[in-house]
């Protein structure tokens, strides 16, 4: 039985467990992630394997500090901005490589950057500061699956696969970091997510460009269909189909004879994110066929939810 609760002692098993080639399932306050001791090639496959993960698709490595991002990535002034603004915490930098880095190449897919994190969980910090290493994390989902926000969700994907799922309880957040793009002359932003694009925008002065909207490669896991629950889904619906469930959205939810799940009857978005996702599983477990989305407002963490959401109604590559 690979889940247990995240105690100092757990914590210190689990960072021998990294030091020995393992993979750790561990709560961040984002979503959990699946990791490695990013420095060990051995490892980090079993890693892309359990997720199912294309190789072409890079990780981020987790470190306990900014002093330690540092020896990983070449840190620019934009860099360090963000880094004093938002670590620890939901924010992923993607920087040029150090050539001195020991993080080996398969974790950033053989690019010439990294995706580096200071997550801001007690439990994850704890876990790298006694790991001593960099720990490569996806989140500890199947590949194109929704991400996991309890231990259970990572059960429930990765069965035995994980050596040790420590158990954090229900991340605080529910939505992974905001990926931004510091390699190059301006920041782009890769991936909406847990920092709202409106606080980083506020640091920098300047509008962020998305990576979509900008003359520069997509970050490699922005693939159409992802987040994915089995149900469709049909966004911003102002009605009903027969044999639709809702997925609702603040105080005035659409007339239903249906079942129905409200991310916030108070209409607050922040806890609308940290639904999301456990919400879209608990609608696949109701066996519903289709789900029904309310419009949410586009505005701070809501760009990052509405993002996932056209991801889960893609259509599917299977
Ligand atoms: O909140 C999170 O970010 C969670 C927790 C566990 O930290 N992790 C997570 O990892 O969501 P993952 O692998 O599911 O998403 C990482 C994203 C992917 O879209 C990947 O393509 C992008 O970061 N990425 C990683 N390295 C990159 C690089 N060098 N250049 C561009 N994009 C990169
Ligand atoms: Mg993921």
């Amino acid at each position: 039985m690979p889940i247990e609760p995240a105690t100092q002692t757990s914590i210190d098993n689990a960072a021998k467990v990294l030091a020995d080639g393992g993979v750790v399932a561990f709560p961040t306050e984002t979503v959990y992630g699946l990791g490695a001791d990013a420095t060990n090639a051995d490892a980090v496959v079993h890693v892309y394997e359990m997720k199912g993960r294309p190789r072409f698709n890079p990780l981020i490595a987790h470190v306990a500090d900014i002093e330690t991002a540092g020896s990983h990535g070449e840190f620019n002034a934009m860099a360090r901005k963000l880094a004093e603004a938002f670590w620890p915490g939901p924010l992923t930098m993607v920087l040029k490589k150090r050539s001195k880095s020991n993080i080996c190449d398969l974790v950033s897919a053989g690019l010439e950057t990294i995706a580096l994190r200071v997550p801001a969980n007690e439990i994850a910090r704890s876990l790298l500061r006694a790991a001593g290493c960099p720990v490569a994390a996806p989140s500890a989902n199947k590949a194109g699956h929704v991400s996991p926000t309890t231990a259970a969700h990572v059960k429930a994907d990765l069965g035995e696969g994980p050596d040790i799922i420590l158990d954090g309880g229900d991340t605080a957040l529910g939505l992974e970091s905001t990926v931004v793009d510091v390699s190059g002359p301006e920041p782009l932003l890769l991936r909406p997510g847990g920092i709202p694009r409106e606080d980083i925008e506020h640091i920098f002065g300047v509008k962020l460009a998305d990576a979509t909207n900008a003359n520069q490669p997509t970050s490699p896991g922005q693939l159409a269909s992802h987040y994915a629950p089995r149900a469709r889904l049909r966004l911003d619906a102002t009605s009903l189909a027969p044999g639709e469930t809702l997925l609702a959205f603040g105080p005035n939810p659409l007339k239903r004879e249906n079942s129905m799940v409200n991310l916030s009857p108070r209409g607050d978005i922040r806890e609308a994110a940290t639904r999301l996702f456990a919400a879209l599983r608990e609608l696949d477990a109701s066996g519903c066929e289709g789900i029904a989305v309310m419009p949410i407002p586009d505005e701070g963490l809501g760009e990052a939810i509405n993002d996932r959401l056209r991801r889960a109604a893609a259509p599917r590559s299977k």
